[in-house]
């Protein structure tokens, strides 16, 4: 599902390959396909500019009965649990090579790999780069401002509503197209609007890091940014460092177990995994002197049928109710001390 570490090399041929889940090696070694992927880099070093290892989408892994409904990346589940083609019996390949004899030798090798088929070698199509781009923003985000693709032009500006943030769109979940992003940036641009402090953030969940990155150009002075992803790190800090807040975030794998008070708590994560850390989240949101809710909890990612129970859940351990946002199916509920006693809408 995910590209190997692409190496700054201009790739010009392809080899395409069906892999087996298992294959035996030209030494005699048998080997899971993953194992084999690894073999081929420590086999051709440089020449490999990358291997794709091709992708099944949401509505196709229903169809091959990994899934119960094709809404799962929408909602975001942990990449290990989505790897649908580490489950595929057999699965495709390409393996990108700088110059075509080395690509053309390593061909005749990957032929005698048992498991391994060799669908043929061709040229790298020119890369359509203005295409793709066309695909992305500017995205406007009532209330909050307007998100950018990274390549395109517009400083970064601190000011409600004004604000304006840089994203590579190939950078994780969190190009600010989706419908769970732009609530909690509208519940963030609330929270300033309101003078709500953004001393310290946390955001769960980090993706591209876009929230958090928000906070900070929003005036916020710290975020510590979770991702359990850690291809995505490197892109976060990378988000990060072009909107100018670099020195201001710390990305690290789970929650942090020390830490606590922080002025806003955002945690963009399927109800399962806000239901099964509410305890947590709770802890390290700031308290005033008598323990009341003194920071910001923002909670996205919930679909109709699931938000009433999350809501229900941290207003008990938070003492106060929510205000619900939506669009669509996707809710959003916003604790402050603020919103105090207001009803759900
Ligand atoms: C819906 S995306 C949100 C991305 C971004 N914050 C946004 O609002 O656009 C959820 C992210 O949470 C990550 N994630 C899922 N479970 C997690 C966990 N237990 N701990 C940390 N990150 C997790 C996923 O890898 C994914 O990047």
């Amino acid at each position: 599902m995910t590209p190997m570490p692409a190496r700054s090399l201009p790739a010009a041929t392809i080899i395409d390959l069906v892999v087996a889940a298992a294959v035996v090696l030209p030494t005699g070694e048998p080997i899971d396909r993953d194992g084999f992927y690894e073999w081929m880099w420590a086999e051709w070093g440089d020449d490999l500019a990358g291997v794709f290892e091709g992708a099944v989408d949401a509505a196709e892994a229903v169809t091959l009965g990994f899934e119960p409904t094709a809404r799962v990346i929408d909602a975001a589940t942990p990449p290990a649990d989505r790897d649908w083609v580490a489950r595929l019996p057999q699965a495709t390949a390409a393996a990108w090579f700088a110059a075509e004899p080395a690509a053309r030798a390593a061909a005749a090798v990957l032929a005698t790999v048992i498991g391994c088929d060799v669908q043929g070698v061709r040229a790298a199509p020119p890369a359509d780069d203005d295409a793709w781009r066309a695909g992305f923003g500017p995205i406007d985000v009532p209330g909050f401002g307007v998100i950018l693709p990274a390549w395109a032009e517009g400083r970064a500006a601190a000011g409600v509503p004004d604000a304006i943030i840089h994203v590579d769109p190939g950078a994780g979940f969190g190009t600010g197209l989706h419908e769970t992003t732009q609530l909690c940036l509208g519940a963030l641009a609330r929270w300033r609007q309101a003078d709500g402090p953004v001393d310290r953030v946390l955001d769960f969940g980090s993706g591209s890091g876009i929230l958090g990155i928000a906070a900070l150009v929003l005036g916020g002075r710290h975020v510590d940014s979770v991702e359990i992803d850690g291809l995505v790190h490197g892109a976060i800090l990378a988000n990060a460092r072009r909107n100018g807040v670099g020195d201001r975030i710390r990305v690290v794998g789970q929650l942090p177990q020390a830490a606590t008070g922080y002025d806003l708590v955002y945690a963009n994560i399927v109800a399962a995994v806000l239901l099964a850390e509410a305890e947590a989240l709770c802890r390290l949101v700031r308290r005033d002197a008598t323990g009341g809710l003194a920071g910001c909890v923002v909670l996205s990612g919930l679909l109709t049928e699931q938000w009433p129970q999350v809501a229900e859940r941290y207003a008990r351990l938070l003492g106060t109710h929510p205000l619900m946002t939506h669009k669509g199916d996707w809710h959003c509920l916003q604790f402050t001390s603020h919103e105090a006693g207001r009803p759900c809408p």
